[in-house]
């Protein structure tokens, strides 16, 4: 039987009903696909009663804090939004190492959250599930894969029951029901962002400064390639971004000398991000990245590499 979205959404708005009955849930909201579908749907059932929490972590991509607070206003979502930017800045002061850096985020993140469903006495939890989060696929790597997708994920300690609406579906479904929902299209097709979000996309210390430099350098990417697929140009890549290297080299900026950091531009095509190909963009295109980040970021980058490893043997994320 054809998958029917509309269908969909009233049963699972039903279920989230008769599931918390007259209690309050809680729900953490990060602008993925998932999260915001889970979300909107605990909002149709349960109105004010499902508190959605946004953690500006200040890891996010250009443009999320701001879509996040005008969805909300939209469909009258219950949201709180937490900016605890200085404080992820702060713990992640001077740590160069990937898995520190992924674990320091994660713990503060679960503090920050068990918090706030302590203070609204939430007793259930919504969490945006897919089916291929859970289904055993018997390989050790999709368990590494998983534990990846931890980050904001469920606190171990908490009592709180889950509401997972989304549980039985797959990604293309998610999509659809989004649509249906009347989400832009935007949020519909977005591509994965890992859970401790730009912070993992700069080799080594992520601090407040290299953030802005790659997060300005990820939404040149994020456009011309948009800009390129929809001219028809190429295929839209499965994931694609950009990485702000340690490594920093000579250029000229005008008649000055220049000093700038290297952005490796990562492009890749996968069905689930267990294995990849890097993306064979055709060279125009790599020229107007190449010229953007260049000209936008001007002195803090003066390089532009493109990465052509797939994995394995290399991963997705650079951290
Ligand atoms: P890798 O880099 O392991 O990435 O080849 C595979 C997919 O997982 C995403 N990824 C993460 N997602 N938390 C997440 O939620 C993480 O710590 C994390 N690390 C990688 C990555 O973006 C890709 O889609």
């Amino acid at each position: 039987m054809p998958f029917e979205p509309k269908q969909f959404i009233e049963d699972a708005v039903a279920q989230i009903k008769r599931t918390v009955g007259v209690g309050k849930a809680i729900i953490a909201v990060s602008g993925g696909v998932d999260s915001t579908v889970t979300a909107v749907l605990m909002n149709e059932a349960l109105g004010k009663r499902c508190i959605a929490v946004f953690v500006d972590t200040g890891f996010m991509r250009k443009g999320e804090p701001e879509s996040i607070r005008e969805l909300a206003g939209n469909i009258n979502m219950n949201l709180r939004f937490v900016d605890a930017r200085s404080k992820f800045y702060k713990a992640l002061k001077g740590v160069k190492e990937p898995e520190r850096k992924r674990k320091i985020i994660g713990e503060l993140f679960i503090n920050i959250f068990e918090k706030i469903a302590k203070e609204e006495r939430a007793k259930f939890l919504g969490q945006g599930t897919l089916a291929p989060d859970w289904i055993e696929s018997g390989s050790g790597m999709r368990a590494t894969i998983k534990s990846h997708h931890n980050v904001g994920g469920l606190p171990s300690g908490m009592k709180l029951k889950l509401v997972e609406p989304v549980r039985e579906l797959y990604k293309d479904e998610v999509r659809k029901v989004g649509k249906e929902l009347g989400l832009p299209e935007k949020i519909c097709n977005r591509q994965p962002f890992p859970g401790p979000g730009l912070a993992i996309r700069i080799v080594g210390e992520a601090n407040p400064e290299k953030v802005e430099i790659v997060r300005e350098a990820c939404a040149i990417v994020e456009e011309e390639l948009e800009k390129a697929a929809a001219r028809g140009e190429m295929e839209l890549p499965w994931q694609y971004f950009a990485v702000l290297l340690p490594s920093r080299s000579v250029g000229v900026l005008g008649d000055k000398r220049a000093y700038g950091y290297t952005i490796a531009v990562r492009a890749v095509y996968s069905v689930d991000g267990m294995t990849a190909q890097y993306a064979r963009i055709p060279d125009s295109i790599l020229e107007s990245i190449s010229n953007r980040i260049t000209r936008e970021l001007k002195e803090d980058a003066n390089r532009v590499v493109y990465d052509i490893t797939s994995k394995p043997p290399a991963c997705i994320e650079w951290e």
